[in-house]
């Protein structure tokens, strides 16, 4: 596999020390988290590594329910002492979004973190070849999906600057305007998952100091997703490099690494490759901060925007934003 350009002077395919789940520093201790997608792929990995991290809770969802058992049984083989939930859940579908998140918190409490795996994967033909209703099946589950967990997930939850929680999507790299080609390989996915990107930067920056949202790349893992993907392609040879590479528990640990003290510097609203060496992105915080870095965006217009954005958060959310427009020299 051809290593991309990256961020980052290190770019990991492979688990390394500062992201793996017996690291102290990252431990999950006392943190319940809801993993949606946890049947399979990265999901799954996700919620064992959590829980080899010493997470106290973590609840398991998606549709096919004998996954989520089979994902139970892992973690608890681990022999650890997180107690593990099941939950059946569309998310494509508002009410049962809604539902799971009303049990889930009744069952174990405030929920602190949500990480947003469940995807569906499409047919990765050429635009003129895709039926309208195979387009459409990504957005019920991108932004749609990730709409109902954005609005599920607060109101159960209560966000608040002294109880701050975390909510991350999985995106693709097709996000950046480099990689943005492959959107015409598989359409609706890579352009559902594209307006994903404004749905998370517009949750950040409406709940700043209460939400932390982020969009994840999580790398180029063989999952039953990209062998689906695969499978159907009239070009696998070509699309096998460009799906598989990284081992799973990269991502996972990523995630873990980002739910950490050590995570926090990392500013929400963006979108963040697992590949990228989390001790770099540490040593460049300030750096990290500017608005429009790893954000989706139109590239060539000559301005800059600067947002000054006052937000008054009583009874009713207000906001009030005022506009600058600067000429770039
Ligand atoms: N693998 C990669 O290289 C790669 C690259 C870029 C982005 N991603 C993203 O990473 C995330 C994880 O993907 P993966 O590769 O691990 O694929 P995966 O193994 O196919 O996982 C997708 C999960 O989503 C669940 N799901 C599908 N429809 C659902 C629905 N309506 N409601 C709730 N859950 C649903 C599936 O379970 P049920 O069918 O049982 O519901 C499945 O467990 C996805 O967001 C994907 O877009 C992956």
């Amino acid at each position: 596999m051809t290593t991309p350009p990256s961020f980052t002077k290190e770019y990991h395919s492979k688990l390394y020390p500062s992201i793996q789940p017996n690291r102290p520093e990252i431990s999950a201790k006392g943190k319940v988290v809801l993993v949606t997608g946890a049947g399979s792929g990265i999901g799954r990995e996700t919620a064992i590594t959590l829980a080899k991290a010493d997470a106290k809770i973590i609840i398991l969802c998606s549709r096919r329910t004998p996954l989520l058992g089979e994902t139970k049984k892992q973690i608890k083989g681990l022999g650890n002492n997180s107690t593990v939930l099941v939950f059946q859940l569309d998310i494509s579908n508002e009410t049962s979004v809604n539902q799971v998140f009303d049990r889930a918190t009744q069952e174990a409490g405030t929920i602190g973190i949500v990480v947003n795996s469940a995807a569906l994967s499409t047919t990765p033909d050429p635009l003129k070849d895709v039926s309208s209703a195979e387009f459409w099946k990504s957005f019920e589950m991108n932004p749609k999906g990730g709409f109902h967990v954005s609005q599920a997930f607060p109101r159960t939850n209560s966000p608040s600057p002294s109880s701050p929680k975390t909510l991350l999507y999985f995106s693709t790299k097709v996000d950046h305007p480099l990689c943005s080609q492959s959107a015409f390989a598989a359409p609706g996915y890579c352009i559902s998952k594209l307006s994903l990107a404004k749905l998370v930067e517009g949750l950040a920056f409406q709940n700043l100091g209460h939400l932390r949202v982020y969009m994840l790349h999580p790398g180029a893992v063989r999952t039953g997703m990209t062998d689906t993907m695969l499978a159907a392609s009239r070009y696998p040879e070509a699309l096998k490099n460009a799906l598989t590479g990284d081992d799973v528990e990269v991502p996972a640990g990523f995630v873990l690494w980002l739910v950490s003290m050590h995570g926090e510097c990392v500013p929400s609203g963006k979108l963040w490759w697992i590949n990228w060496d989390v001790d770099e992105l540490e040593k460049r915080v300030e750096k990290l901060e500017n608005a429009y870095l790893l954000t989706v965006g139109m590239m060539g217009w000559p301005f800059v925007y600067i947002l000054d954005v006052y937000m008054v958060v009583n009874n009713c959310h207000c906001m009030r934003a005022s506009i600058r427009h600067r000429q770039m020299v």
